[in-house]
């Protein structure tokens, strides 16, 4: 798709590319930021941008050496392809994990506010303390997903909170004044058991509890003596491998999950030499025949999206490194109906236990 704005014309594409025409690279949201930098003159030095999934506001702001924050492989993966894809060059952009201490002071905030309130949170937490007194934040959003809770939290952190017109059922919020001095917590703790509780970054999956489909698969998880080698695939905060840790404590655990937070969360819950951490958004770094059981809730929202081509990607992933005789157990909403895609992936696949909500499958290789 190309998108024509301050006097440039570029083509960005969504890295993994989708087969759902309706799936786009941007949104108005992101072009109003652009229109509002065009009409205000806006002179950008020293900005930082967040949550720029598929690369739209690093690709037209490159040239002013932005800050990006990087949230998921996917999203660096993204970014990078598109510029090599304009032939821009990208060694101008500086990448960052939303954890990083930015470098003083960040004139202008890019934002595409995040679906996940918490995230929001953990990302004005880290602009406002590196932004001084005249630094401004530009926040887009579509107006069908506006929460009171988004002035809300820019209230926690900027003195003025402005909210702009509607443009093509888009607004922004212009921060400026930034609050210092407000010190929140960033990470979670969410109960597992009377005992036990995870940790977890703002924003991660799945946001103040253990997801249901998660706590339903550990209620079924099938680890056999024989599994010496497992996969926790989209791991998130590494619940599934924990509780396997806890299980099975000899066994060789490897966590795999797109989201750097995600990844990062998992390391506040677990370590040991067993435990391996893999911020990848694929397989690809594992040999065939590798795993003796691989475990998973998969993902199957993205923002406000709902796309399974991810799911079933790393299903095609996970049957290549599974060993011949391992097994592959996964949890899903029933509607999702996954056994057709699992039937033609897999050569035997079982449903395990059900409720109203929820499937168990168990797929042989
Ligand atoms: C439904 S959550 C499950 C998280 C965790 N296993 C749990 O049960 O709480 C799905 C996870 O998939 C991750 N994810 C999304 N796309 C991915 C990909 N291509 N590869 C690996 N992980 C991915 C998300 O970041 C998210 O943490």
């Amino acid at each position: 798709m190309i998108y024509i704005s301050m006097e440039k014309e570029l083509k960005i594409v969504r890295y993994p590319q989708s087969n759902n025409r309706s799936l786009k690279a941007w949104n108005a949201a992101d072009e109003y930021i652009l229109k509002h930098i065009d009409e205000h003159s806006l002179n950008i030095a020293n900005a930082v941008i967040y949550n720029d999934r598929f690369g739209f506001l690093s690709l037209f702001l490159h040239e002013f050496s932005p800050k990006i924050i990087i949230d998921y492989k996917s999203q660096e993966k993204s970014i990078y392809s598109n510029f090599s894809l304009n032939k821009l060059d990208i060694s101008n952009s500086k990448f960052h994990t939303p954890l990083d201490k930015l470098g003083l002071p960040v004139e202008l905030g890019f934002i595409k506010i995040p679906k996940s309130m918490d995230l929001f949170r953990l990302y004005l937490q880290q602009l406002s303390v590196a932004m001084d007194k005249n630094s401004k934040g530009l926040c887009g959003f579509m107006t069908k997903y506006f929460t009171p809770q988004m002035l809300d939290i820019a209230n926690e952190y900027f003195e003025e909170v402005e909210q702009s017109l509607a443009w093509k059922k888009s607004r922004l919020l212009i921060l400026s004044k930034p609050k210092h001095g407000k010190k929140s917590t960033i990470i979670n703790e969410i109960k597992l058991n009377d005992n036990t509780r995870i940790k977890q970054y703002y924003g991660v999956f799945s946001g103040k509890n253990i997801d249901y489909a998660t706590q339903f698969l550990i209620k079924h998880i099938n680890i056999r003596e024989t599994d010496n080698r497992v996969l926790d695939l989209a791991s998130g905060n590494g619940v599934l491998a924990f509780y396997i840790n806890g299980t099975k404590s000899e066994t060789e655990i490897h966590l795999v999950d797109d989201s750097f937070l995600a990844v990062e969360s998992s390391k506040l819950n677990l370590n040991g030499e067993n435990i391996h951490f893999h911020n990848t958004d694929n397989l690809k770094e594992f040999e065939e025949n590798y795993f003796d059981f691989i475990i998973s809730n998969p993902p199957f929202h993205f923002e406000y999206e709902t796309n399974i081509e991810i799911a079933k990607s790393l299903f095609i992933d996970a049957k290549r490194c599974l060993k011949t005789e391992g097994h592959f157990q996964l949890v899903a909403n029933k509607h999702l109906n996954y056994k057709t895609h699992l039937d033609k992936i897999f050569r035997s696949v079982e449903i395990t236990a059900q409720n109203e909500k929820y499937i168990i499958y168990e797929c042989f290789k």
